[in-house]
């Protein structure tokens, strides 16, 4: 007798592990940024999903607003390859539209149900939906990298931006520490807006520690300020690489 299939692990309980930068990062600016939106949307998701007691009509605001901007990502990448002809595009629009119908059944499913049910099939898309991100993104969308890039752009120009809004205070040398908001974020740094006058420890070249607030016991990020710019606030750059739980723990402490 055959034995029963041993169910695959899902990945998306191992994101933390997972580096979006080194694993996933095509060097692709357009598609890069929509791929890390994506998954910032979906840990948006999965905050709503894990809310005790959830709200319904926030869960099926959030699936909606997964799939369609699943979509438009996917419609977008067909949109660039075909101008670069890529000849292998009927196989990798397959792949999209398939998982395209999938995903948006499960939707439907998911808006007739209740309760438990209903959170149910939604950590079901959650999870789907990360797992087919990184499986695709590392198996297909890298072989077509050369496809992605739109004429008279440059690939490997700087890391995508995040526009959000998440308070954090940011702590100098003698423990001097001031709070503000990042506006604007990237993998390798972030612009933070700060209460005018700034205060005197903000100093281009100046070390410091950026904590999420509500403080939540998440460790310090080390940054240092690398220009005071009077429109967009102080610019940090951070000392190390980040990774997907960088955007996980952003996602919780925005707004
Ligand atoms: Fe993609
Ligand atoms: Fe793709």
């Amino acid at each position: 007798m055959k034995s029963p299939a041993t169910p695959k692990p899902s990945l998306a309980g191992t994101l933390d592990a997972l580096d979006f930068d080194t694993r996933l990062r095509l060097g692709v600016e357009d598609i890069d940024g929509q791929h890390f939106r994506l998954f910032q949307a979906a840990f948006g998701f999965k905050r709503c999903i894990d809310e005790v007691p959830f709200s319904p009509s926030e869960v099926d605001a959030g699936m909606l607003e997964l799939v369609a901007y699943t979509s438009d990502h996917l419609d977008y990448e067909e949109y660039v390859m075909r101008l670069n002809r890529n000849p292998y595009l009927s196989a990798h629009i397959l792949a999209h539209h398939r998982f395209k119908k999938e995903i948006s059944d499960i939707a439907q499913k998911n808006l007739k149900l209740e309760g438990k049910g209903k959170t149910n099939v939604a950590r079901e898309a959650f999870e789907l939906l990360v797992d087919w991100l990184v499986n695709h993104i590392e198996r297909v969308d890298k072989t077509a990298r050369a496809y992605m890039v739109r004429a008279g752009r440059d690939a490997s120009r700087g890391a995508p931006r995040l526009s959000l809004n998440c308070r954090v205070a940011i702590e100098f040398a003698d423990h001097v520490a001031s709070t503000g908001t990042v506006t604007d974020v990237s993998v390798s740094g972030a612009f933070v807006s700060i209460p005018t006058p700034l205060p005197a420890w903000f100093r281009a070249g100046a070390g410091g520690l950026v904590h999420l607030l509500p403080l939540s016991g998440s460790p310090p990020l080390p940054c240092r300020v690398t220009r005071l710019d009077p429109e967009r606030g102080v610019a940090l750059e951070f000392q190390e690489r980040q990774t997907i739980h960088f955007v996980s723990a952003l996602c919780r402490a925005a707004d």
